[in-house]
């Protein structure tokens, strides 16, 4: 498994943001630089730099590339979350656009998700794949409740408009939902709607990595906006919220604590390897 030996000899980097939609650049950082990480999955290029506020070291890493290249089901999510490993990080907040499957959550709230509904169809979900044993990762608390904590407690402190909890779901795009789609998602209990946040979430688990997500909300899903939805409306709103987010990414990152006070970094069990 990935992240036993430290990069020659430089400062572990135990945090790290993986940018969704709109979060392309690593500027929350300072002295920032480049790193190319070799994975079994292909090389990956992160920002590693350090918080100006504490001068902790941070990696940073736009899941779909520096220009929004990859498309939602071709993000190799198995490089991306190996690299992060790979560069000593025990930490992740990541961030992503969704759409909300009721009225009651409004664009411009965050929310911080604490259960997914996996409706992806496609993507590498594991890094068990035969070869390296068999792992039934247990995921009944996928998001880290420590790091959940700290963003819910730093959007209140900051007045930005937060939801702590909601269900995720994520599905394969890269097309938008049918408005029969995101009624059935209602009607099994999701909140917010995405493309990306599987099987980033359970490949972080499977690293023992704590893991959150941030979520922005940029428009009412399909059938409940009465417009058709466009990736500009979502940037639009995005962008809009970019200050805030970075703002919230920046006081959590400040504050997380040495000790994980979770049970994320469990070993987990594999069999037959
Ligand atoms: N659906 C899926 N992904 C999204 C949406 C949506 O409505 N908004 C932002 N990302």
């Amino acid at each position: 498994m990935a992240g036993g030996a430290l990069r020659s000899g430089r400062r572990p980097v135990r945090l790290a943001v993986l940018g969704g939609t709109g979060v392309y650049d690593p500027s929350l950082l300072a002295e920032v630089r480049e790193e190319r990480v070799a994975t079994p999955y292909g090389e990956v290029t992160a920002w590693c730099g350090s918080l100006p506020a504490t001068g902790e070291p941070v990696a940073f890493l736009p899941r779909h590339g520096a220009r929004h290249s990859v498309p939602p089901h071709r993000v190799n999510y198995r490089a991306n979350v190996w690299a992060l490993k790979e560069l000593g990080v025990e930490r992740v907040l990541a961030t992503a656009a969704v759409g909300s499957l009721t009225q009651e959550i409004q664009p411009g709230t965050f929310v911080v998700v604490d259960q997914f509904l996996d409706f992806t169809k496609t993507r590498p979900a594991t890094f068990y794949d035969g070869g390296s044993g068999v792992a039934h990762v247990d995921v009944s608390e996928p998001y880290c409740p420590q790091l959940r904590g700290l963003l819910a407690a730093a959007a209140e402190e900051l007045g930005v408009p937060v939801r702590a909890g909601g269900t995720y779901v994520c599905t394969e795009g890269p097309r938008f939902e049918t408005p029969a789609e995101i009624r059935a998602f209602a009607r099994l209990g999701g909140h917010v709607v995405g493309m990306t946040g599987v099987p980033e979430v359970v490949l972080a688990r499977e690293l023992s990595l704590c893991y959150a997500t941030v979520a922005t909300v940029t428009n009412y899903a399909a059938g409940i906006s009465p417009q058709p939805l466009t990736h500009t409306e979502v940037l639009e709103v995005m962008n809009a919220n970019l200050a805030r987010l970075r703002a919230l990414l920046a006081l959590v990152l400040a504050r997380v604590p040495r000790e994980r006070a979770c049970a994320c970094g469990r070993p987990l069990e594999v069999f037959g390897a």
